[in-house]
């Protein structure tokens, strides 16, 4: 088996920034409401220009660039989206035109926030198997375009954005050390986007506007995830061999920071060795874990031999855990530049 790992992370936003004061203008909402409930400030939004297809793509190109890995090395594109551009094609075949990656499969994954941790798990998988030499897994969402802007326990939380990884082999002992994924379907009631597809499509009885905006049950969301972030991360270190106290970065979905931090408290991680960009960009979905973790790498929060544990949570109800051994990577570019 291959050892996979992460040889490059990177993001883009959206330029365009609306906070809770901009918030408070349009809603019966406060500034410290949001602040004090969620941890968020402010958040970005897709210009009308701008789709998941096109800021996966710049997010994409842009890991090319850092990994330096021509776009016709890639085999494998996977999207990890809940809001694609249409229903067909998948986003994952446009990043591809976008991008230029001409002998790349590709295909896209569509399990709400979780998306980007089962995305990563599957790349992963491809590569440790022999089947790819180079996955590209995208986490992207314009999330601004699903909600209904009167509804105000839901509306504030969410923000655009995306993040890539380029996987590939990396030096023994590095990489990828657990996964763990889960779904608990009795609660998929409590997230849902209930039109335009099968069961209510266009033209049925009823149908509503509401129907294609993000319907939310907060407190049910919210009770799940302060069990399900710390559980998944503490069993997914379990299965890598490590201890709480061997975690060097705990990078959560960034959903709410009360969720945060009873995860990290869960699992025995203090704050110092917790990423949070919440405040910054609110929730963006399948986003926010690689958004978190390019912005953490950014900062100098990563080096080499880190124990890095990643958890998502979302609709479905679903969630993902992964520890990576961080590193391993020039050890095997030497190796290839001999070659
Ligand atoms: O990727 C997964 C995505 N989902 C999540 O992560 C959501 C998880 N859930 C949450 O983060 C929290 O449940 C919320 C932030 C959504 C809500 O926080 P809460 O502490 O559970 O508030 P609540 O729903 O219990 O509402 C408390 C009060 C209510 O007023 P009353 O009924 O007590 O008078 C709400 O109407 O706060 C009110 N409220 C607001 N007030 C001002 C709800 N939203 C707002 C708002 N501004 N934006």
């Amino acid at each position: 088996m291959t050892n996979v790992g992460i040889l490059a992370v990177s993001h883009y936003v959206p330029e365009k920034i609306l906070t809770n004061k901009d918030l408070e203008k349009k809603l019966d909402t406060s500034d410290e409401w949001i602040r004090s409930r969620t941890g968020i400030e402010e958040r970005r939004v897709a210009s009308d220009d701008e789709t998941t297809a096109s800021i996966g793509t710049v997010a994409a190109s842009r890991v090319l660039e850092k990994a330096n890995c021509p776009a016709d090395q890639v085999d494998l594109i996977i999207v990890a989206t809940m809001t694609p551009d249409s229903v067909l094609p998948a986003v994952s075949c446009r990043v591809q035109a976008g991008i230029g990656a001409k002998n790349a499969g590709a295909f896209d994954v569509n399990i709400a926030c979780s998306g980007f941790a089962y995305a990563l798990a599957l790349g992963c998988s491809y590569v440790t198997s022999g089947m790819a030499n180079k996955v590209l897994v995208i986490g992207a969402d314009v999330m601004t375009r699903v909600m209904d802007w009167s509804d105000r326990g839901t509306c504030v939380l969410f923000g655009d954005g995306a993040g890539a990884v380029l996987l590939g082999e990396v030096a023994e002992g590095y990489g990828l050390l657990a996964q763990e994924l889960g779904s608990d379907g009795r609660g998929a009631e409590h997230l849902v986007i209930p039109g335009g597809a099968g069961a209510k499509p266009m033209g049925s009885k009823h149908l509503t506007d509401k129907d294609f905006t993000l319907q939310m049950n907060g407190r049910e969301v919210f009770r799940f995830a302060v069990q399900v972030m710390g559980n998944s991360a503490v069993a997914a270190a379990k299965k890598a061999g490590i201890t709480s106290e061997d975690i060097d970065l705990f990078i959560p979905h960034q959903a709410n920071s009360r969720i945060i931090e009873s995860a990290a408290k869960r699992l025995g991680v203090p704050m110092e060795k917790v990423f949070v960009n919440v405040h910054n960009y609110g929730n963006t979905s399948c986003a926010s874990i690689p958004l978190a973790l390019s912005e953490a790498v950014e900062a100098g929060r990563v080096k080499e031999g880190d124990k890095v544990v990643l958890v998502g949570f979302g609709g479905g109800l679903a969630w993902g855990a992964l520890v990576f051994n961080w590193g391993g990577v020039s050890e095997i570019r030497k190796k290839a530049d001999a070659a």
